[in-house]
């Protein structure tokens, strides 16, 4: 499948672990944020991590990024173990990896005009003015922005002109990877499918990848090829999205997706919606056996044991379910 089927995919994450010890009363606890999760984003292509909020998506691209150090794991960048680069070597990497998070309110300096904040990781990089200003003129054009924008300030633009901002910032040093964290959360509806599909044309023209961050599972069908579901920091399960659409196979991702509506209203009639019990437990204390156990309608003694493996399926996805995708390639239960 596409999650593993380059040779060598741009983004390698092995076995990822982020955990958090606890301070304070909690002494001994540790938050489990991301607890050994794997996969690959192949260049070229938009690989997302959907999940509920708390579910360790923004740790895993910290971790990427080198924001927040992993606990065990790696992280390769063609095929580089990135993992422990810190200092200068880690500020090297700005120039291929950049991050655009959900607010751009609050990643603009309200002072700064939008021509010196999209000149900014130039000016870092110590590249000479005239270079800056041609190079401001140019990122304003690739996102849709007239020159008139270089001189306003922040306060005068509407939230999707912000957010262009911060994309034609994210792409002054001409980056291979982006991790958009929520790219189109804080804005208006009307204005999300812009920004998409601004996503869309920049990764064609430019032959970007993507690492995607949503909770939102309608804008990650319309941007990416492969998505991960999360849940307590594993993997429930994972594949190209047509097929995780089309057929899930885990409990949890067939309770997030039965939750959107369907444009065909017959189809819509026959399909169950499944309403999860409860919210996401805690990351302090997850179960033994699967994550997801507290909530499934499905379980049965073995999941309270053993932690399931993600096993293909032969709809096309690979799933974490002792039910649904048996390790030992068993009856597969409906
Ligand atoms: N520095 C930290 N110390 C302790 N716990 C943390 C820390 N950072 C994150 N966590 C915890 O790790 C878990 C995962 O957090 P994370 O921010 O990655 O979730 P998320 O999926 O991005 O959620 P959201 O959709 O709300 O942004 C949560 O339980 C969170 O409280
Ligand atoms: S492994 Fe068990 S508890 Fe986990 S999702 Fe499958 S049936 Fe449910
Ligand atoms: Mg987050």
């Amino acid at each position: 499948m596409a999650l593993a089927e380059s040779p060598q995919p741009l983004l390698q994450v092995r076995d990822l672990k982020v955990h958090f010890p606890l301070r304070g009363a909690h002494k001994d606890a540790t938050v489990k944020a991301v607890d050994g999760i794997s996969f690959d984003v192949p260049a070229g292509r938009t690989v997302a991590i959907v999940g509920e909020s708390g579910c360790g998506k923004s740790t895993t691209a910290y971790a990427v990024l080198g924001l927040e150090k992993p606990t065990s794991g790696q992280v390769l960048f063609d095929g580089r173990d990135i993992t422990h680069l810190r200092g200068r070597d880690r500020q090297a990497l700005a120039s291929e990896m950049q991050i655009v998070f959900q607010d751009p309110s609050a990643a603009l300096d309200p002072k700064m005009t939008i021509g010196d904040s999209v000149a900014e990781p130039l000016a870092i990089a110590g590249r000479p003015r005239q270079e800056r200003r041609r190079r401001v003129a140019e990122l304003l054009d690739r996102v849709g922005l007239s020159q008139t924008f270089a001189a306003r300030l922040p306060n005068a633009l509407s939230g999707g002109q912000r957010q262009r901002v911060v994309i034609a910032r994210a792409l002054a040093l001409s980056p291979r990877l982006l991790v958009l964290d929520e790219p189109v959360s804080a804005l208006d509806v009307s204005i999300r499918s812009q920004i998409l599909n601004l996503l869309l044309e920049l990764q064609r023209d430019l032959g970007l990848t993507y690492l995607f961050i949503s909770h939102d599972l309608s804008v990650v069908r319309h941007i990416a090829d492969d998505a991960l579901v999360l849940y307590l920091g594993t993997i429930a399960e994972r594949g190209p999205v047509d097929a995780l659409f089309e057929a899930p196979r885990h409990p949890y991702t067939q309770a997030l997706l039965s939750a959107i509506p369907l444009p065909d209203p017959a189809r819509q009639r026959r399909r169950e919606r499944i309403v999860l019990k409860g919210e996401l437990p805690s990351a302090l204390d997850p179960p033994v056996g699967c994550p997801f156990i507290g909530r499934c309608p499905i379980s049965i003694d073995r999941c309270a044991r053993v932690r399931p493996p993600l096993v293909p399926c032969p709809t096309g996805t690979e799933a974490a379910c002792h039910v649904r995708a048996p390790a030992d390639g068993g009856v597969v239960g409906l």
